[in-house]
This record gives structure tokens, C-alpha cells and sequence, in this order.
């Protein structure tokens, strides 16, 4: 039986650790809005509303730092769970973020992606998301992905329904599915491989966020809640990745 092990990382390559390295690709499971507003009496959204300065804030460090994608947790396939009034206030946010901070975008040169199925949150905001993903899509120093009603489990569903569906019609031979075969059908597949996965509040879980991308990812679980998170908090996260000894499964 032949194998199909992942291609090598760099790193691993040249026989090294993450030692002194930035990542390239770091993703955050942004948790704790609604802790943060609780414990200051306030409603959730007061929560979410410092969220978001906290994401200019972590935008900004990672554009500073050079790192080349972050990928934020903006909104899981499973927070349609939530009241109405919560899913509500959360789409006003993201409408109000965009306007607000197109100009950021633009001024600071990155560049928005989307991943999961935004379509969802109805045709206005989809468009203006997706004329904002147009407008900033020469930018190169930052790749800001937000995840919008994105889930990692349909994710790898889908991969598998569209491989499934190839050999059904003759397209493709089962026996060639290997693993760049479904990574090449996941929405990060233009992206570079995810090095550093971050998630705020204490809770130690990956909620169905990055699943498959986080095989070989390091993990970092921070106290802080979201909202409360900023540079020094991001770069504590970059300076830990950088101790850390990464063997993509070799010794
Ligand atoms: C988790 O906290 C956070 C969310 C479900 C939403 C994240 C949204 C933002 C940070 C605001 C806008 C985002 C962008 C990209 C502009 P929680 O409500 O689950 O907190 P809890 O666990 O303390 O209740």
C-alpha cells in the first residue's frame, strides 16, 4: 500500500524548529463577548461591540508583526442557535465594521477573505461583503479571513460530496483521493498552512472551527476574554509560537 503522508513543512525540511520564526498563517477563535459584558452589567452586544475593536486591534498587530493571514471566528455554522435579537445585532456590527473599516483596509493594504457560506446573512450584507473582498483584493500585506457562518465539519462534508460526486460521473478515480484531493476542495485552499491557532476566554476547545487545518497547528489558549484581547496579548501568542518545537509528526 503506498502511503500518502503530507508534503514536508519547511521547517521540517531544514531540520528546524518554529524557533525565532513568525507565523505565517494564524487563526483565532475570538470567545468571551458575552462573559466580558456580563460581568460589567451590560447587554451582549456590548460585548460583541468591544469584540470588534478588539479585531482593529489584532488587525493591526498582525500587519505589524508580518504575519500574512489571519483568519478570525466571526460567526460558526452553530451561532444561528442564538436569539434572534443576538444574530440581528451581530450582522449590524459586521455591516458597521465594514463601513468603518474599509478605509483601513485599503489604507494598510489588506486584503479581505471570506470562508463558510455568508450568503446566508441575506443579499445586502452578502453584497456589500463581497464588494468589499473586490475592493481590497490587490491589497498584499495582510489576508484578513473572516469565517461567516462557517463550520469545519460541512466543510469537509462538502470536499467529500464534491469527490463523491466526480467518481459518481466518471470524473475521478477514487483511488487517486488523497489528502491534497480534499485540501484543494476546503475554502482555506489558497491559503498557506495554518501554524498557530489561538482561542480567548479559557475555554480549551476547537468548536468546529479549522479542524482539518489544524492537524499540525500549534495551540494556544489564552484566559483573556476577547474583547480585553490586544498587541501584547497577540504577541505573547507569536512570542510562545516561536519556543515552540515543531515536528510534523518526526522526531
Ligand atoms: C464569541 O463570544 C464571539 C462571537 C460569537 C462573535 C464574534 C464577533 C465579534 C468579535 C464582533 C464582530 C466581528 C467582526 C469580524 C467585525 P461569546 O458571545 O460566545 O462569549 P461568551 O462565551 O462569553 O458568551
Amino acid at each position: 500500500m503506498t502511503s500518502s503522508l503530507p508534503p514536508l513543512a519547511p521547517s521540517e525540511v531544514e531540520g528546524n524548529s518554529a524557533e525565532g520564526s513568525v507565523p505565517r498563517h494564524v487563526a483565532i477563535i475570538m470567545d468571551g463577548n458575552g462573559r466580558w459584558a456580563i460581568r460589567r452589567s451590560l447587554p451582549r452586544v456590548a460585548g460583541h461591540r468591544a469584540g470588534a475593536e478588539a479585531v482593529r486591534r489584532t488587525m493591526q498587530a498582525a500587519v505589524d508583526s508580518g504575519v500574512e493571514v489571519l483568519t478570525l471566528y466571526a460567526f460558526s455554522s452553530e451561532n444561528w442557535r442564538r436569539s434572534e435579537d443576538e444574530v440581528s445585532d451581530l450582522k449590524g456590527l459586521m455591516r458597521f465594521y465594514l463601513e468603518r473599516e474599509l478605509g483601513t483596509l485599503q489604507k494598510e493594504k489588506v486584503r479581505l477573505r471570506l470562508i463558510g457560506e455568508p450568503a446566508a446573512f441575506g443579499n445586502e450584507l452578502y453584497e456589500r461583503l463581497q464588494q468589499a473582498v473586490e475592493e481590497t483584493r490587490d491589497n498584499d500585506r495582510l489576508t484578513l479571513v473572516v469565517a461567516l457562518n462557517y463550520g469545519s465539519q460541512g466543510e469537509i462534508a462538502g470536499a467529500a460530496k464534491a469527490l463523491a460526486r466526480a467518481a459518481r460521473d466518471g470524473a475521478l478515480d477514487p483511488e487517486t483521493i488523497d489528502i491534497a484531493a480534499i485540501e484543494g476542495l476546503l475554502h482555506t485552499c489558497d491559503l498557506p498552512p495554518l501554524d498557530l491557532l489561538i482561542r480567548t476566554s479559557g475555554e480549551v476547545r476547537l468548536s468546529n472551527f479549522l479542524l482539518w487545518q489544524a492537524a499540525y497547528a500549534e495551540l494556544h489558549f489564552v484566559d483573556t476574554l476577547w474583547p480585553d484581547f490586544d498587541e501584547a496579548a497577540f504577541n505573547s501568542a507569536l512570542g510562545e509560537f516561536a519556543r515552540r518545537q515543531r515536528r510534523f509528526g518526526g522526531r
